[in-house]
């Protein structure tokens, strides 16, 4: 018997079996077209695209397996949060869907914020709104397309839209639902105040469900489509850093994960909401009842890495690039990379702070410009640990996963940049195996994620900090730091000549 955990992510969809242990057995990845980025900071991507990929990888992972739908016992949704996911009457994707990393609406969130005030929102979220949030995505739509947003019937976020197409409910999760602006993270439920006082209809919201919840089961349809049997469980799941969290085993208080993929999240459990009074770091509520989290966001993390790869190394291997980076010394020769290439979330909030090397000198070769990004990515990660450390939420461990932890040399910089003990654990699996894990607890076969965590994950790889280079990077992430308070100005006069 198998239980199955399907990541809409943002380069692909990945459906994951894991056995009744909670270990994973067989895994299939389908790739979405590309975003369209129409103009700078803007990201869009067809939702429909997502199906046709779910679809490829539910049949990919079943014919890996040499196994039928049947053999499946519940299924688990993740995937990108934020996007904005809208239809009309007959449940048609009416736009592309703007998703996490677009940051076209800073004019709604500055609207939200005169209209609510700031404060307000953050009683009523226990967020700051953010350009990257559903809500002010929505606003833009409304603002930009009115003849669209008069038929908006129904919004969903990324998984939800792929749990429409296989049970055929309008339903969410507490996670993914706090990353909305829209939610009341603290009594776990929608807000009414955010949708009253900004004029929208309440009912175009799904349903929202703790995300070990069942929340319908697989339609004949999808099951012609997919392979799945129809009738099998589908549980809310989680948004990816919720799910991913879960495959990580953060499900005790003390316990902290790092995950590089696209974005990089420094993810806290909290067992009461915690709020940074600057919200420079996400309060969300945890995919498990009764807990929240704390996340901390770099925008382009992985994506700093990906993008020097297609745009100036010829879609070359990051095996080889990072294999490259370690013939630059630590520190680049006084290089620096500021990874914001999609604006930036934490600590910064700002949609219009742009991607830098600082610090270029005509000594500089290829292998510092990557050892830079590495750099760079830790030394913004590292921006959020200390908020999520100075919230409480001090670590004896950081457990490292994502792309970013396949490479051992940006682990031991991960080590040494945040003067940290930083784990890998054997099952590398991020969000898909998280669903996947959350579909075995929905359906009985464990009490809690905690109890199946315990049994199921195990610690195979520690690097500790080396003293010597932790206090050096300690000296240049203090330059690092200063970069862009520096170059604020500068970004904003960018954003203006170039918005
Ligand atoms: C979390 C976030 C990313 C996206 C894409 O707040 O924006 O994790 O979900 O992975």
């Amino acid at each position: 018997m198998y239980w199955l955990g399907l990541d809409v992510g943002t380069g692909g969809s990945r459906a994951l079996l894991v056995d009744g242990k909670g270990r994973v057995r067989y895994s299939f990845i389908a790739p979405h077209s590309d975003m369209q980025m129409l103009k700078p900071l803007w990201a869009e991507q067809d939702p429909d695209d997502w199906w046709r990929a779910g679809q490829i990888a539910i049949q990919g992972v079943l014919r890996e397996a040499q196994a039928t739908g049947s053999d499946v016992r519940g299924i688990g949704l993740t995937g990108q949060m934020h996007g904005l996911v809208i239809l009309n009457q007959a449940g048609e994707v009416i736009r592309p869907a703007l998703i996490w990393c677009d940051q076209r609406s800073q004019r709604q969130v500055d609207f939200i914020n005169a209209e609510l005030g700031v404060e307000r929102v953050l009683h009523s979220t226990a967020n700051p709104v953010l350009t990257g949030f559903t809500l002010p995505k929505l606003l833009w739509v409304r603002d930009n397309e009115p003849q669209l947003f008069s038929s908006i019937r129904h919004l969903l976020l990324p998984k939800d839209y792929l749990r429409y197409k296989l049970t055929g409910e309008l339903a969410t999760d507490v996670s993914d639902a706090s990353g909305t602006a829209l939610f009341d993270v603290a009594k776990r439920h929608w807000s009414e105040e955010m949708t009253s006082r900004l004029g929208l209809r309440r009912d175009i919201l799904p349903e929202c469900f703790e995300s070990s919840d069942i929340t319908g089961n697989v339609s004949s349809d999808a099951a012609a489509l997919t392979g799945l049997a129809e009738g099998t469980p589908v549980v809310a799941g989680a948004g990816d850093q919720a799910a991913s969290a879960i495959g990580n085993g953060i499900v005790q208080a003390g316990l902290l994960s790092c995950t590089i993929g696209t974005s990089g999240v420094v993810f806290a459990y909290l067992q009461e909401p915690a709020y940074d009074p600057a919200g420079r770091v996400h309060t969300f509520c945890h995919a498990i009842p009764g807990a929240w989290h704390v996340m901390a966001v770099t925008q382009g993390a992985g994506l700093s890495l990906q993008w020097f790869r297609n745009r100036l190394a010829n879609d070359c291997e990051y095996d080889d690039l990072t294999a490259e980076a370690t013939l630059a010394p630590a520190g680049s020769h006084g290089l620096f990379w500021l990874p914001y290439l999609m604006g930036e979330r934490t600590p910064h909030l700002d949609a219009r702070a742009r991607g830098a090397w600082i610090g270029l000198t005509a000594k500089h070769r290829r292998a510092d410009l990557v050892r830079a990004i590495l750099e760079g990515v830790c030394f913004s990660q590292k921006d959020g640990l200390e908020i999520i450390a100075a919230l409480g939420a001090r670590p004896n461990q950081v457990r490292l996963s994502g792309g970013g932890a396949k490479s051992a040399f940006w682990h031991q910089l991960f080590a040494d940049i945040f003067n940290q003990p930083v784990v890998t654990l054997e099952t590398q699996e991020g969000s898909a195996y998280g669903a996947a894990l959350l579909a075995l607890v929905g359906t009985g076969e464990y009490e809690t994620a905690a109890e199946l965590c315990g049994q199921a994950l195990q610690v195979v790889n520690e690097k500790a900090p080396q003293p010597e280079r932790s206090s050096f990077y300690d000296a240049r992430y203090r330059i690092y730091q200063s970069l862009y308070p520096a170059l604020k100005p500068a970004f904003q006069a960018i954003a203006e000549v170039d918005g």
